[in-house]
């Protein structure tokens, strides 16, 4: 599947622009390429009960579900700047649950999988081979 990297990464700061980030007055924002080549994006969303703040990420994957649900393809994270931004542990989490080993991420060193970003992840496997 041929990915538009400019296309995702637009994707992204567009949604990074309607982040509500008044806390730490870092905005983020999130896009990605869905099996069916739609795209979904998401921005950080805080809450004045600082730990509540929810990822750009956690929007992502609501969207993604929300309309329709698929597999990551690809997704692009960025900074207010519109440079690329590592998501966070937890995000790599649920990045691999929809994206799995072969999603790509626009890392801050180049486009990488799943697997090099989230290596011998945990996942769905793991609660059936361990029974
Ligand atoms: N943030 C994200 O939205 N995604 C990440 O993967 C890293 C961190 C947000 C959470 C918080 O609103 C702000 O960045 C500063 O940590």
């Amino acid at each position: 599947m041929e990915i538009n990297w400019d296309e995702l990464r637009s994707a992204a700061s567009a949604a990074m622009s309607k982040a509500y980030a008044p806390y730490s007055n870092f905005p983020v924002g999130v896009a990605g390429l869905v099996d069916d080549g739609r795209i979904v994006t998401g921005c950080n969303v805080e809450n004045a009960a600082y730990g509540v703040a929810l990822c750009a990420e956690c929007g992502l994957i609501s969207s993604l579900i929300s309309t329709g649900g698929g597999k990551l393809v690809a997704v692009a994270c960025v900074d207010r700047h519109g440079n690329a931004l590592m998501p966070c542990g937890r995000c790599r989490q649920l990045l691999w649950e929809h994206g799995g080993p072969n999603c790509l991420l626009d890392s801050v060193s180049g486009i990488k999988s799943m697997t090099e970003i989230l290596p011998d992840a945990f996942g769905a496997h793991d609660l059936t081979d361990r029974l």
